[in-house]
């Protein structure tokens, strides 16, 4: 794993295109929130690949982060990489003095939402029409444990 860099622009496009058809990120805004302070992106590379990113979104003042993407690519799927990706962000929100850490997800996206609520993940929120094809979203939160570190 390693942070992403303007360089990993394509790659995460293509990502973005492959987990979500309906939804993706385009590559102005990937571009944009690459080098932006108030997000982090991790990849996830293996031979020269990227696997899997996750992108967390923090804002001045806020103590809940935003995971704002995360996708693993389907050939790499199922191997752990997209727990290893979360419990990096949840983590890092932790050393940014998050307390809460949110996301939103397609209802019927079975796979995430385990994933999610095995981790501690509970529904706050329903959203109805949240997704371009008016797809109903679920916004959920998770309590992060305190952190010794000061908040920046
Ligand atoms: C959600 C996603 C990021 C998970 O990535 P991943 O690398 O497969 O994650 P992991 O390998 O760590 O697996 C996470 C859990 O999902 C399960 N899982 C993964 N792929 C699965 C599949 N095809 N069928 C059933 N379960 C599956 C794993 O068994 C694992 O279960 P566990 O929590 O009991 O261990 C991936 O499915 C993805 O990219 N989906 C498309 C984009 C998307 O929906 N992103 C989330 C939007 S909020």
């Amino acid at each position: 794993m390693r942070p992403a860099r303007p360089g990993d622009l394509e790659p995460l496009a293509e990502l973005e295109r492959l987990g979500f058809p309906l939804d993706q990120y385009s590559r102005k805004q990937l571009r944009y929130l690459l080098s932006h302070a108030n997000a982090s992106t991790y990849v996830m590379e293996g031979e020269g690949v990227i696997q899997a990113y996750a992108m967390v979104l923090w804002r001045r003042g806020s103590r809940v982060a935003h995971l704002y993407s995360i996708v693993t690519h389907p050939d790499f799927q199922g191997r752990g990489l997209g727990t290893t990706l979360l419990l990096q962000v949840e983590g890092e929100a932790v050393q940014h003095g998050c307390t809460r850490l949110r996301l939103e997800v397609r209802a019927d996206n079975a796979i995430a939402i385990g994933l999610y609520q095995r981790r501690g993940y509970k529904l706050v929120k329903e959203l109805p029409g949240f997704y371009t094809d008016d797809a109903p979203g679920l916004r959920l939160l998770k309590q992060l444990p305190r952190s010794a570190v000061r908040r920046r």
